[in-house]
């Protein structure tokens, strides 16, 4: 079997469809090891304790600095010992000391067709400059903000009179398709990044 960690800040539907994917086997032959969450109020992690999977509050202002935070998710994924980290709405930049322990091995989901529009209100970001396509993109992390190795894309048309919201609702039904697909190619070997 293969093991996947999740990390997680929000609402977790990116999370949910991963692990409903896991329970369909469509990405098949693994298991969701640990949901790790900086925010213990996480709508994700409950719905994660719900599913009866192992859920992990880490609540960052528990700690001192990012590398303490960072110690106790290492320690937690070293018990737990993932094959792949999977980033769902994980609001933190991960240092280049925690990425460096796992090249290749941790992935990300955001809401934009890299390389365009890395980092934060994606979505706002787009319509603002007046794209007329947007998606979404699984990429490998690497010791930038959203920089790393494309796995896959998805798009979707920006329409005319889209709010922010309305946008956002559009890309995630894509993210919910994509990110179960771009860990299926990865775990399958299949994917290496471009
Ligand atoms: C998604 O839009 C994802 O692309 C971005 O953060 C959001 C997380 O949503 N990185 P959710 O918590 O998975 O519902």
């Amino acid at each position: 079997m293969k093991r996947l960690a999740v990390l997680l800040s929000g609402r977790g539907s990116n999370f949910e469809a991963i692990a409903d994917a896991v329970a369909a086997e469509r990405i098949p032959d693994a298991e969701i090891v640990a949901v790790i969450s900086d925010v213990p109020g996480a709508a994700g992690l409950g719905r994660a304790r719900e599913r009866g999977l192992p859920a992990h509050a880490v609540d960052r202002r528990r700690f001192a600095s990012r590398s303490e935070h960072e110690a106790e998710i290492l320690r937690i994924l070293e018990a737990a010992r993932p094959d792949v980290i999977c980033l769902a709405g994980y609001m933190r930049v991960l240092s280049p000391e925690f990425v460096a322990k796992f090249p290749r091995r941790i992935l990300n989901i955001h809401p934009a067709l890299l390389p365009k529009f890395p980092g934060l209100h994606a979505q706002r970001r787009a319509l603002e400059a007046g794209e007329t396509m947007s998606g979404c993109t699984v990429h490998f992390v690497d010791e930038g903000t959203d920089t790393g190795p494309a796995i896959l894309q998805r798009t979707v048309p920006v329409l005319p009179g889209d709010t922010e919201e309305s946008l956002s609702e559009r890309i995630l039904v894509e993210e919910h398709a994509a990110y179960p697909e771009a860990i299926r190619r990865v775990l399958s070997g299949a994917e290496k990044g471009r």
